[in-house]
Parts: structure tokens; sequence; C-alpha cells
């Protein structure tokens, strides 16, 4: 379990071709969703594919916590028994979201309109994000919250009874956000209103619709328009989880950096809200062909065969930000194998996440002799080529699952051998990171092993 257990120092060193399949597990995105959605109808909703990473194994003790009968039936496997929307008990102790900004806030948003009070904590890293950005429009609702200093964890929830629907403009780009709100709005008479002027991950509409929720949505002047009408009896479901592309961005850009590499990886989403790093990939000159376009679980996918590519550096346009966000730390150790300069511009978000994103990959890049320009919202890496990168440093993770598999990744290709203090957050996204890379021939080792 990350930011509880023992670190676990981990080392990468330069390797021969990947090759061979790459089976990334289900998205965390749409895992925490299944089980949650899955908490607040009526009956037995089944999940296969359900990411068994630990932010989602906590978001499963949670809804137990708040009375739904949660259920592993084989690996991958879930069965959840909801208790309705607006049928959730109060919790008998503090509910522990682990690493998981996504499991709180979300988790935050459901229970808002409920007449129950809880109280929610989490790790040193979800101890220090901002809570204040899912509980202002909550407040809206007629929830109060009580919080540490900076709206940050741990927190009390004393949820609305009366609770009236909102409107509400998401003032960053951010699906967690949005999200609460849509969750919040479910147990509010009415129609609640979320509008986001850049569009974000949208597996919550689209899961919300399979559940049987009467929601539209809107492109307008003003920005997606997303209209829930409160209070739907949420019919249960089968739920087949896709792959997790966010997973897949480590075998695919291992492949692309490490020489001779060529590897497959089945079922990556090509859900445009998703898809931004491909896209970059691509215009970088990766060598990446598309096969087998398909629905799986209600998202477009496509299986990848990846082959090592010389990349160079480009202007990722800032527009695609939100649909890359977490793609950003795997990208800029591409650009660092990269001819030329990669431009990340519109990135601040990325300082909020499970650590301050842009200056965990900068300083553990100088670290490994790579050049990094950096401002408040923007990332500039200057690439040294392939086999160009020094390496031989030890980047500090931060308690941060992708700067831990990013600083990995970037072993595999560098002259030296690069470490990480800290590989055991892995576990919260990829529990099978270490196994999967080594069957695809990565030398990734434990300290010790
Ligand atoms: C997520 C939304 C994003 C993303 C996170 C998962 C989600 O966070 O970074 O990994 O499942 O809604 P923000 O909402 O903070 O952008």
């Amino acid at each position: 379990m990350s930011g509880h257990g023992e670190p676990i120092p981990m080392t990468a060193r330069k390797s021969g071709p990947l090759k061979g399949v790459a089976d990334v597990p289900g998205d965390k995105s749409i895992s925490h969703r299944a089980l949650i959605l899955g908490a607040m109808a009526v009956g037995e909703t089944r999940v296969t594919g359900l990411l068994e990473g630990q932010d989602v194994l906590d978001t499963a003790k949670a809804m137990r916590a708040f009375g739904a009968e949660v259920t592993q039936l084989a690996p991958g496997e879930w069965s959840v028994r909801g208790v309705g929307v607006g049928g959730f008990a109060e919790p008998a102790a503090v509910i522990d979201c682990g690493n998981s900004g996504t499991g709180v806030r979300l988790i935050m948003g459901c229970m808002a309109t409920s007449p129950i009070t809880a109280t929610f904590t989490g790790d040193a890293s979800l101890r220090k994000r901002p809570m204040g950005r899912v509980t202002d429009p909550l407040a809206l609702f007629g929830a109060r919250a009580y919080g540490r200093q900076g709206g940050r964890l741990p927190m009390t929830i004393v949820g609305a009874a009366e609770p009236v629907p909102v409107r509400y403009t998401v003032p960053m780009p951010s699906a967690q956000v949005k999200s609460a709100v849509l969750l919040a709005g479910l147990n509010a008479p009415g129609q609640t209103v979320v509008i986001e002027k850049e569009p974000t991950r949208d597996h919550s509409e689209r899961m919300l619709r399979g559940f049987g929720a009467e929601i539209t949505v809107e492109d307008t002047d003003e920005g997606r328009v997303i209209t829930l009408t409160g209070q739907p009896e949420l019919k249960p479901q089968s739920v087949a989880v896709p792959r997790d592309p966010s997973s897949a961005a480590f075998p695919v850009c291992a492949a692309l950096i490490v020489e001779g590499s060529d590897i497959r990886v089945p079922g990556v989403s090509q859900n445009p809200t998703r898809y931004g790093l491909y896209t970059t990939l691509v215009e970088m000159g990766a060598d990446i062909a598309f096969e087998n376009p398909r629905e799986e679980g209600g998202e477009p996918v496509a299986d990848l065969r990846v082959r090592f590519s010389a990349l160079k550096g480009i202007e990722v346009p800032e527009a695609r930000a939100a649909s890359m966000i977490d793609e950003y730390p795997i990208l800029s150790v591409v650009a660092a194998c990269a001819e030329g300069t990669t431009v990340m511009r519109g990135v601040k978000e990325l300082r909020v996440k499970e650590s301050d994103r842009i200056d965990a990959m900068a300083r553990g890049l100088e670290a490994c002799g790579v050049r990094v320009e950096e401002e408040e919202d923007v990332l500039i890496v200057h690439g040294m080529g392939p086999g160009g990168v020094p390496g031989g440093a030890t980047a500090k993770t931060h308690i941060d699952h992708r700067i831990a598999m990013s600083f990995l990744v970037l072993g595999l290709a560098a002259q030296k051998p690069v470490s990480v203090d800290d590989g055991s957050p892995i576990a919260t996204s990829f529990p099978v990171f270490e196994g999967l890379m080594a069957g695809l021939g990565a030398e990734i080792v434990r300290a010790g092993a």
C-alpha cells in the first residue's frame, strides 16, 4: 500500500529490444465509477475487468462502508449490490481513500446530498491535495465541509438533508470535479447542470446513461453543457471495464525508446477524451499501427502495434492537455529520448496531482543529465536523441505511481541505470507493472533483488 508500507527502491537498466504482448489492466477511472454507480443502483451490478489496484480497492471498501455489498467473485470479476440513490448509510468509521484523488472526490460527491456525515482521509500525498475544488460546488447543494487549512484532508462532509439542484461551471479542466457534481446531482430534485469549458474524460456521463439516468450533453458557446435529472432509479448493469490507456502508455513509450522493440498492446481506448498522448506520439514520428478498431465496454478501442522509432520534439497543442493530463510524465521521458525540443504548455493542473508532476519530472530528468525548463504552466524538455540520455541517477517519486513508472521506463533506454527511491505507489494503478514489463524483456529490479 503506497505511503503506508516500506518504500520499495527500484532500478531499471538499458534493455535489449522489447518484444511480446502487453496485456494492461482495467481502466482506473472506469473501475472507480463502476463501483460507485453500482452502489447507487438498486440490485446487483456485475463488473468484469475491474482494476484491482489499491486506489480502486479503497473505493470498494468505501462503498461497503456506505452500505453496499461489494464482493470479488474471481480475479477482475466483482459483484456490487447497490442501495439506490439516496440509500447510503452513515459510515461507522473514517473513510481512507489511500492515494486516490478520484476516489475521495467522487465519493464526497455521491454522499453530499444524503442526510449523513462522513469523514475522509488519505495517505501523505492525498492529504496535501486541494479538496476545495469539490467542496465549493457541493456547498451549493447544501452540503457542509470541515477540513484542514487550505481545504485539505482529513475532512468531514455533512450531507445536505434537503439538497437543491445546482448549475455549476467547473473553473478548471477536471473530470473529478465534474463527476462529483453530477454524482451529487443524482440525489437532488430537478435538473443539475454542469458546464465545462474544455472537454475532460467523459466516463461519468457515459456510465450514468448506461445505468439509466436522464442525462444530456450539448456543445455550446459556453462549453459542454451537461444536464442531469435528479432522483432517478439507477438500474444495475453488467460493466465490462476496458483496458487503461494511461497504463498502456508505459509499455507503449518504452517500446518507442528501446532500440529494436516491437510489441503489441491490445484493446487500447480510442476515446477522444483519453487519447491525446497517442496523437502526440504519432506527430513525433512514432511507428504505431492502430489495428482492429471496435467497441469494448462501451468504449472505442484498437489493438496497437508499436515499434522503436526515431522521434522528434514537438510543441504539444495546449487544447490537447485535458485529454492526456496523466501522460505528461511519460511524454517528458519520450521527449528526452527524441531529437529536438518538446514544449508542453497549459499543464499547471500537473502541479496538484499525486505530486507536483512538473517539479518531480524536471528534477529527475535533470539528475539524469537532461536539460529542462519549467514555468508555472509549462514544461520544456530538450531531447538528447535515441540512446542519448546519460541516466545514472535516482529520481524521487513523491508517492506518485506515474513518476515512478516514468523514470523506470527512462532507465530502459538511458546509458546508465535509473533508480527510483520508492516504487511501491505503482500498486495503486498498475499492480502487474513489474511482471508485465519483465515479460517484454525490460530489466527492472527491486533493490537487493
Ligand atoms: C480522473 C480525472 C483526472 C485524472 C485522474 C483521473 C478521473 O483528474 O488526472 O487520474 O477519473 O476523473 P482531474 O479531475 O484532477 O483532472
